[in-house]
């Protein structure tokens, strides 16, 4: 059982950081918008996914990974899930592109958290990281 996190001050900040931005208006497409830019690699890769739907998609997920930290099993195997249709069996995606995917994540936090600090992107990158290792893990 992965250790509960829920008590400790960081987890707590990422969850209102992201109740913050999910209440802005744009989170969603900011973070896509920025993530196209990151890699000529990765505009190809959405271009037959319906891109509202993917956004509803991708905000239910970062809820998962931030779950992962109050050992919430389903959690775990919702993340797992992501890892398989990530992998090479499904959308192939290689690990160096989610250290993108997270500068993404953060620089559409800056944009859309009006309490973001370095520190609480740190917080963002603690945890996410933690997501990601697994997803990659099933690479
Ligand atoms: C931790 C980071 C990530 C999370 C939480 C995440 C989450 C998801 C979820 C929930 C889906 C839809 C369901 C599925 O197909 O599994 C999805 C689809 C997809 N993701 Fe990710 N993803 C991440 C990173 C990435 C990265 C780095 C790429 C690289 C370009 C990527 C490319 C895709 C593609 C191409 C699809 C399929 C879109 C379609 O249905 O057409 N993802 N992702």
């Amino acid at each position: 059982m992965p250790p509960d996190l829920t008590a400790e001050p960081i987890y707590r900040a990422v969850l209102e950081s992201y109740q913050r931005c999910e209440n802005s208006e744009g989170f969603f497409d900011t973070f896509y918008v920025i993530f196209f830019t990151k890699s000529p690699e990765i505009p190809p890769r959405f271009a037959e996914t319906d891109m509202e739907m993917q956004k509803q998609i991708i905000g239910a997920s970062l809820l998962w990974m931030l779950r992962l930290g109050r050992g919430d099993l389903i959690a775990v195997q919702e993340v797992e899930k992501i890892g398989e249709s990530h992998s090479r069996q499904g959308h192939s995606i290689p690990p160096y592109l989610y250290s993108l995917w997270l500068d993404a994540l953060c620089n559409a936090i800056e944009h859309h958290d009006p309490e973001y600090t370095p520190e609480l992107e740190s917080q963002w990158r603690v945890i996410m990281e933690e997501g990601i290792e697994l997803i990659v893990s099933r690479y």
